[in-house]
This record gives C-alpha cells, sequence and structure tokens, in this order.
C-alpha cells in the first residue's frame, strides 16, 4: 500500500514538475510540403530571378497571396485566384507576401533579390489548422533569400523606397475570371494602390510584372508533365462518370463519381468547379448547381478537370444521357466536332491565338445555317457564345499574352452551340447544347492533343456509355 501511494505521488509531482509536457509533441513537427511530386524547388527559383532581370533596378514588385489583403476565406485556393505567388514560390499557404527586388538590395548584408514575408503562426492556428512552412525553411527549402514575419513588411518597403520609384503590383487573374469568383473583386486592387500611394506620393504604381505573362503562357517540362498527369487522371474520372451515365440519374452523382476518380488518383481538389448541367440546365456555361435529375433523351454537359501538384486539366464532354444520341442531337454535335477538328488545325506555331477560334467560329456559321438555325452569320454568337480557346495551367484560365501561338502553350479548345428553349427557329433543335473542350499543347510541330484518349466523336461516345 505504501508502495502505490509513493507512486502516486510520484505520478502527481512530476505532472506539476512538467506542465508544459502535453505540448512539447506540436513542437517538434516538422512541415509537411504538399506537392511532393510537383515543380522541384530550383524551378520557382530560377523563375524569381528571371522575372527581376526583367525589371529596372529602380523598381520592385510585390506579389500578394490571395487574400493577404481582402480577408475573404471562402473558396480560398492559392491557384485559383491568383496564382502569381505560388508560380514563383510553390508555396501553398495563405497569409504571405513575395517581394521580387532587382539589384543589389542587401537585408543584413545579405543580398536579396527575393523576399518572402510569412504569418508568425500561433499555436493555436498549428493545431487547428496544421503546420505552416516556417522563416527557416521557407529560406532552407525554398531557396527565398530572406524570410521575414509579415509585421516588418511595411518597414521594408520603406527601406526600399529610399532608392526606388516604380512598384509593381502582381496583377490578378481578372479578365477571365471576373465575374465568376467571388474574391475576384478589382476595388481591391485599388485599396492597395491607394494605400501605396497615400504613404509615397512620387511611388509609380503599375499593375502587372513586365515579362510575366509571356514567361507563364511557355511551361516547362516540368509543368508539361504535371498537366499531362492532370490531364490522365481526369480522362479516368470522365470514363467512370460516362460509364455511370443512364436515365434518371443526377447531376450531382455524375460529379461525384468524376471527382471521386480525381481523388482517388491522387488529386488534390477539382481544378475548378466542376459543371455537370442536363437538359435544359446545359445553357449556363458555368453555372454549376448540379442539383437535378437529367431527364431521359437529353444531352449532359460536363466540364471538370482534375488539379494535381498544382497544375489542372479542363476538359468537357457532352453525352447523351440514355447513351444514345437523336438525330437533332447528333447534327449539332458534328458540326461542334467538325469546329473543334477545325481548329485543332490552327494549332500551330506562329498562328495568332485567336486562329483557331476564327476557324471554329466559321465551321458552326456554316453549319447553322444550312441547317437553317440561323439565316445571317452574325447571328451564330448568338448560339455560340463563348470564345475557343485560353490557356492552362496552375489557373484553369492561365494568364498568356494571347499574341501568337509558341512551343510550350498548352491551350483549350472547346467550340459550343447552345440553343436554349425558345431559339428564334425550329422547336426540334431546342435545350441543344453542346460543347467539347480538349486541351493542346503547341510544339516546334503538330499540336499535341493531350485529351485525346478521352472519346470524343459519337460513336465512341455511345460505345463508352453502353446502353
Ligand atoms: N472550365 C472552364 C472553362 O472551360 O473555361
Ligand atoms: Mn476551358
Ligand atoms: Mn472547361
Amino acid at each position: 500500500m505504501k508502495l502505490i501511494r509513493i507512486i502516486n505521488l510520484i505520478i502527481i509531482i512530476s505532472f506539476f514538475a512538467f506542465p508544459s509536457r502535453a505540448q512539447a509533441p506540436y513542437e517538434k513537427l516538422t512541415y509537411n510540403y504538399p506537392y511532393k511530386d510537383g515543380i522541384p524547388f530550383s524551378r520557382y527559383k530560377d523563375r524569381r530571378q528571371k522575372i527581376v532581370e526583367f525589371m529596372s533596378p529602380k523598381s520592385f514588385a510585390i506579389v500578394l497571396s490571395p487574400d493577404y489583403y481582402t480577408q475573404i476565406k471562402e473558396f480560398y485556393r492559392q491557384n485559383i485566384f491568383n496564382s502569381n505567388l505560388f508560380y514563383f514560390t510553390g508555396l501553398p499557404e495563405q497569409e504571405a507576401v513575395l517581394l521580387l527586388i532587382p539589384g543589389n538590395y542587401k537585408y543584413n548584408g545579405i543580398k536579396c533579390n527575393d523576399m518572402i514575408f510569412l504569418e508568425d503562426q500561433s499555436k493555436k492556428d498549428i493545431i487547428w489548422n496544421g503546420l505552416k512552412v516556417n522563416l527557416y525553411e521557407a529560406e532552407g527549402m525554398y531557396g527565398i533569400s530572406k524570410a521575414l514575419y509579415l509585421s516588418r513588411l511595411d518597414e521594408i518597403i520603406d527601406e526600399l523606397m529610399l532608392l526606388r520609384d516604380t512598384l509593381f503590383l502582381a496583377d490578378f487573374p481578372l479578365t477571365q475570371t471576373e465575374g465568376v469568383l467571388p474574391s475576384e473583386n478589382p476595388d481591391i486592387k485599388l485599396e492597395i494602390i491607394n494605400k501605396l500611394k497615400a504613404k509615397y506620393p512620387r511611388l509609380i504604381v503599375k499593375l502587372g510584372i513586365p515579362g510575366l505573362k509571356s514567361m507563364r503562357e511557355v511551361k516547362d517540362e516540368d509543368e508539361i508533365k504535371l498537366i499531362k498527369r492532370a490531364v490522365e487522371i481526369s480522362v479516368s474520372g470522365f470514363r467512370e462518370a460516362m460509364k455511370a451515365a443512364k436515365p434518371g440519374i443526377k447531376e450531382y452523382e455524375l460529379k461525384a463519381i468524376a471527382e471521386y476518380s480525381f481523388n482517388r488518383l491522387g488529386a488534390e481538389c477539382p481544378g475548378y468547379p466542376s459543371v455537370v448541367n442536363g437538359g435544359k440546365n446545359a445553357v449556363f456555361i458555368h453555372g454549376a448547381y448540379s442539383r437535378d435529375l437529367i431527364p431521359d433523351g437529353s444531352l449532359v454537359i460536363m466540364d471538370c478537370g482534375a488539379r494535381f501538384n498544382g497544375y489542372t486539366a479542363d476538359i468537357t464532354r457532352t453525352f447523351p444521357i440514355n447513351g444514345e444520341f437523336s438525330k437533332e442531337q447528333k447534327k449539332i454535335y458534328n458540326i461542334v466536332l467538325e469546329a473543334q477538328d477545325s481548329a485543332f488545325s490552327a494549332c500551330t506555331k506562329e498562328n495568332s491565338f485567336m486562329t483557331p477560334h476564327v476557324k471554329a467560329l466559321s465551321v458552326i456559321q456554316r453549319g447553322l445555317l444550312e441547317l437553317g438555325i440561323i439565316s445571317n452569320a452574325n447571328d451564330a454568337r448568338d448560339y455560340f457564345t463563348h470564345a475557343t480557346s485560353h490557356y492552362l495551367g496552375i489557373d484553369v484560365h492561365d494568364p498568356g499574352t494571347f499574341g501568337n501561338l509558341k512551343p510550350g502553350n498548352v491551350i483549350t479548345v472547346e467550340p459550343g452551340i447552345y440553343i436554349p428553349e425558345g431559339s428564334p427557329c425550329d422547336s426540334k433543335w431546342w435545350n441543344i447544347c453542346i460543347r467539347i473542350e480538349d486541351d493542346v499543347l503547341i510544339t516546334q510541330g503538330e499540336p499535341v492533343i493531350l485529351t485525346k484518349d478521352l472519346p470524343r466523336k459519337p460513336g465512341d461516345i455511345e460505345d463508352l456509355i453502353g446502353k
């Protein structure tokens, strides 16, 4: 008995003698980088170095993580709202600011062409949200010249301002995503600019970083490898979903099947909100509630892409939910298919970015005229309301110059025809909505259709769905 009492006493004393023991394990945790199969860190450093060489020595650039100023936490994804910080660092976390500093700026005797400012993470935040990269790791692992806490940012900007007159503010990918993504509010940029202008009246603020769009539009080998894997995963997901098509199925069921396959094959998440729109819903290009039953006899448009180590695919297939295209559906489908083939043939280097679109539009004009759906070629734009191509990469709508096509560009080719109910044409065409979207790599020679393994001809689609 006495021994038990002594043991108890020892336990009680040791509990009070080492009160911090319960927290100790958290202090030993190490950072776990999520994109282990992603771009090598040295490549990010090369990107920073390359862009700094483009900039005048009297300038510097600020690259913000998406919501550092906006406070908008919902829908956060480093690489969908503003991917420049991810492009330059590979850093997945929120609350970070990168400075790109040309010339010979030194901090404590260390030459810094790049500096990162990170959150000083509280223990509570670590416990709830996981460990973010610390200053030491940001320098060692990410190879950034100097990492400091965010609280030091203003002081460093003050210091830089002594010798610099121009600030480049990495722009958000506004043009393509406006209205689709909730945090893309142009006022945010204005607010940042106004604040800086008030403090430094002589500062010239320019949106965008010179040379960055040209750099981002040409993908390197590692980026192409990641896009190819994202495509491969997406194609598998599409196959699974298309095989499950049957009358009575709901939009969200097909979406779930595709996304389940993406995740199972190692995708982090969809690269953008998946669109699965059946019947009348298919007229909405990006509208994506996906709550409805897909009526028998109707078509479904699936526009989904998996994201793999930060890079996304972007694929659309349109298929009959019962496995068989009607005569009218097939006629419209074949116009879109021909438009896409014609656009593919224009996906060669030195063609203007718009050439595939011009080709696709001309096939759609001719097709709709022949079927009597329009009587004036200009009216084709009432049924084909979007562009044929955009760049693809980290963002589903990746930045680029929209100049001439270049080897290393990855673009989508996605013509479509949408005929909503009530359109001024024979009612037999109503509710036929079709988009076919493939991802294309521009090369020195022929274009490479990265998504070619996913059936896109009506017969092959019917075979895949089966009956
Ligand atoms: N999935 C978006 C787009 O095709 O542009
Ligand atoms: Mn697209
Ligand atoms: Mn798409």
